[in-house]
């Protein structure tokens, strides 16, 4: 038993597949922090990854490993715990870039399509209802307008602490999503039988619930 859910940058999406994981008793799986940990390791070794040749010879120097402890996704890079470097900026536009390169994608799809044959997963991404687990029993297509997604960020770094940009979040929003929806590898899109969620107007609670309910009605 599988759910797949896939949208935008900034549309909530591990926030509430976490907690819906939690809820269901699934098992929550990140295949953005994937893709994030082999852009950290491109980043590093300032690979041109525009230079196939040197692209794939840089993969086959990356292992990507995931292991769950107390139910939180964590992620190796060749051994080393990256989770806590993921989520910066640079590692996420990075990612957006080197994600849309058909030898790092296929580096991925076998890990991913085994986690979700050991396990029911709530997995979300891009691709996953379209391409990774085509055959999941529920998908769901989250979004929001990207002025409510630039906010939703923007308060995350204020809450930190950090001093953002409003424009320029937004700005970066827009580019991934125009990145993301129209490369020609595994593109964002809605799967035919995903159902569209947006959230603009909507509580984290308010979306859990939902997409709880609709496991309960199919299951
Ligand atoms: O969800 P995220 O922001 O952590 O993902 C980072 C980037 O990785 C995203 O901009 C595109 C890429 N990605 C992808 O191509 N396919 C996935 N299934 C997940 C992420």
């Amino acid at each position: 038993m599988n759910i797949a859910i896939d949208g935008p940058a900034g549309a909530g999406k591990s926030t509430i597949a976490k907690l819906a994981a939690k809820e269901l008793g699934f098992l929550y799986v990140d295949t953005g922090a994937m893709y994030r940990a082999i852009a950290l390791y491109l980043l590093r070794k300032k690979t041109p990854i525009d230079d196939e040749k040197a692209l794939k010879e840089a993969l086959e120097h990356i292992a990507i490993s995931i292991k769950y402890e107390d139910k939180q996704q964590n992620v190796y890079l060749n051994g080393e715990d990256v989770t806590g470097s993921l989520r910066e900026e640079a590692v996420g536009n990075m990612a957006s870039v080197s994600s849309a390169k058909q030898p790092v994608r296929d580096k991925l799809l076998s890990l991913q399509r085994s986690l979700a044959e050991d396990n029911s997963v709530i997995m979300d991404g891009r691709d996953i209802g379209t391409n990774v687990l085509p055959n999941a029993e529920l998908k769901i297509y989250l979004t929001a307008s990207a002025d409510v997604r630039a906010k939703r960020r923007y308060d995350e770094l204020l809450s930190n602490g950090e001093k953002p940009d409003f424009e320029k979040i937004k700005a970066d929003i827009i580019k991934r999503d125009e990145q993301d929806m129209n490369r020609k590898i595994a593109p964002l899109r809605q799967a035919e039988d995903a159902v569209y969620l947006d959230t603009s107007s909507l509580s984290i609670p308010e979306v859990v619930k939902q997409i709880v309910e609709w496991e309960k009605e199919r299951a």
